[in-house]
């Protein structure tokens, strides 16, 4: 687990789609794992400039998304599908056939669990997931009591996450009690992870996630039995990190790459 902690979001952003630019340049038919949330926002942004201005080419590039709402059909302006349109994909080159986002309006959800398992093998799997972190310290949706090795399945959704999404909802009220997201199981099989979190109110999920148990109680934990797991944090976020000064001191000596491929 390599723990990074950035001045700023913009760092964090542009260190994030570096690493995944770098995916997709040495492996045109990369396989990402996409995340949505308020967090991952300024990656995009930085992967619609670097397509634009550099050529980033994502024309044999497959993503998967991590989750959606249980109840939201892809145009409802809240649903996971219309929040990636709106924010990647449509200002990139992913071809649409290559896009999956879980379906929150299929018929039968354990057929389509099974068939987004499927699909991510058919692909050859996720090259690299981003990841986002809950305040309750989940990820994707697996909330506290996710199993560690939960596949893709419908999850109710905890009160905290609720109430921390309702901001983009009109009332509480209004937020879907299900989603149909990735396991954990499931994130953990992706060659690489990246989890990005910023401001204060991710400092207790972040600490737990680093440094704490490996627990259902804490889902991002689980990243500490990933080989290839990188958390990009910025100052407010490393709050609780006990042994911060040594992921500082780690990074300040961090053998440069030209020496060490
Ligand atoms: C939702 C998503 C997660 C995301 C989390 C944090 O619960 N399912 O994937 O990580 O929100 O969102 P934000 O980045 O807005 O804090």
């Amino acid at each position: 687990m390599e723990v990074i902690i950035y001045p700023t979001y913009d760092e964090i952003s542009k260190a994030a789609a570096a690493v995944v630019a770098e995916t997709v340049n040495n492996k045109p038919n990369a396989v990402l794992g996409l995340a949505t949330g308020s967090t991952p926002l300024g990656l995009y942004k930085e992967l619609i400039r670097m397509h634009r201005e550099e050529g980033l080419d994502f024309s044999h590039v497959t993503t998967f998304n991590l989750d959606e709402y249980v109840g939201l059909s892809p145009d409802h302006d809240q649903s996971y599908h219309y929040f990636m349109d709106e924010n990647f994909f449509k200002h990139v080159n992913v071809p649409p056939e290559n896009v999956h986002v879980p379906s929150g309006t299929t018929q039968n959800y354990r057929a389509f669990c099974e068939w987004y398992e499927d699909r991510i093998d058919e692909c050859g799997g996720i090259d690299v997931q981003v990841l986002g972190i809950g305040s309750d310290g989940h990820i994707a949706f697996n909330e506290p009591g996710s199993s560690l090795g939960s596949r893709t399945r419908i999850k109710t959704l905890a009160k905290q996450t609720i109430e921390d999404n309702a901001r983009f909802f009109e009332s509480k009220e209004d937020v879907p009690i299900y989603a149909i997201t990735m396991g954990v199981g499931t994130i953990l099989e992706a060659d690489k992870l990246l989890l990005l979190a910023n401001g204060a109110n991710k400092a207790a999920a972040i600490g737990a996630a680093v440094e704490g148990p490996v627990s259902v109680a804490c889902t991002a934990s689980a990243l500490q039995l990933h080989p290839d797991s990188v958390i990009m944090i910025d100052q407010k976020a490393a709050e609780n990190l006990k042994m911060r000064e040594y992921y500082e001191w780690i990074q300040a000596n961090k053998p440069g790459a030209p020496n060490t491929s």
